[in-house]
């Protein structure tokens, strides 16, 4: 009898755990969760935050690349931490920066453009959710394209370093022909994916999803068409 509910627990068990597996998959040592079954209501901080600081607030010279203005530094999820209050986005110094009336105060300072009011709203609806470390692992991989699928993610994690007048490592990712370039000498893939012999990227920073990664591989095995 015994041994007839000790099988019955382990079956139990074993049926809990791959039901776990199914929904998280924890990866990496920052502790991201990947969840499987995306929640569309849901803010994710790998795929629709993380761009947002990244190429705007995590940028050498500003909060990120080593930098730490005003003892600030956004290139971690754990120092993003440091400026909210989970739960409370207005009670967030994050918050109030990117939302300040004062045209001397905001963030990111001009020059550089105010964030959108719909990354504004990505920020505060993740803040009020919890500020979680979760990433949407849903990857598409039909129909990549220059346009629709590679440039929205070097936009988005890129070209807060490497545009304007002084770009970093003298480098402009700001058009499909300085793309195409680093595509073709083999740059781009080096510096994603962290290989030996190339400065990851982005620089300092946390590395692309594999999701984007992906992306950009199929792109350049396609031979990096302009579409
Ligand atoms: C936080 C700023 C920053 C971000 C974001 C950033 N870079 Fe860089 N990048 C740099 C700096 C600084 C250098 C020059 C590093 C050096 O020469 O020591 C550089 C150099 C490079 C180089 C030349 C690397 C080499 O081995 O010579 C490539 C290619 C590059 N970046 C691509 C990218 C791509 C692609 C992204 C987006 C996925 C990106 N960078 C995001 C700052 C950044």
């Amino acid at each position: 009898m015994k041994k007839i509910i000790y099988l019955f627990l382990l079956f139990i068990f074993t049926i809990l755990s791959c039901e776990h597996d199914s929904l998280y998959v924890s990866v990496d040592e920052n502790d991201v969760i990947v969840e499987d079954d995306c929640d569309p209501d849901k803010i994710y901080y790998v795929n629709d935050v993380l761009p947002i600081i990244n190429s705007n607030c995590a940028i050498s010279g500003c909060h990120g690349g080593g930098s730490t203005q005003d003892g600030v530094d956004l290139s971690s999820y754990s120092g993003i931490l440091q400026e909210i209050t989970i739960g409370n986005a207005f009670d967030s110094d994050l918050y109030e920066a990117i939302t300040d009336d004062d045209p001397e105060d905001i963030m990111p300072p001009s020059p550089s453009n105010p964030l959108t009011l719909e990354q504004i709203t990505i920020i505060r609806d993740w803040i009020n959710q919890g500020a979680t470390n979760e990433e949407c692992g849903d990857c598409d991989l039909t129909n990549v394209t220059y346009s629709l699928s590679v440039w929205p993610i070097i936009q988005n994690n890129c070209t807060g370093c490497h545009s304007g007048a002084n770009p970093q490592g003298d480098l402009s990712l700001t058009n499909y022909n300085q793309i195409a370039q680093i595509a073709s000498n083999g740059y781009l893939s080096g510096v994603i994916n962290h290989e030996a012999g190339f400065i990851a990227m982005p620089f300092n920073g946390q590395q692309l999803t594999q999701c984007n990664i992906d992306i950009i591989e199929d792109w350049i095995s396609q031979g990096y068409p302009n579409n």
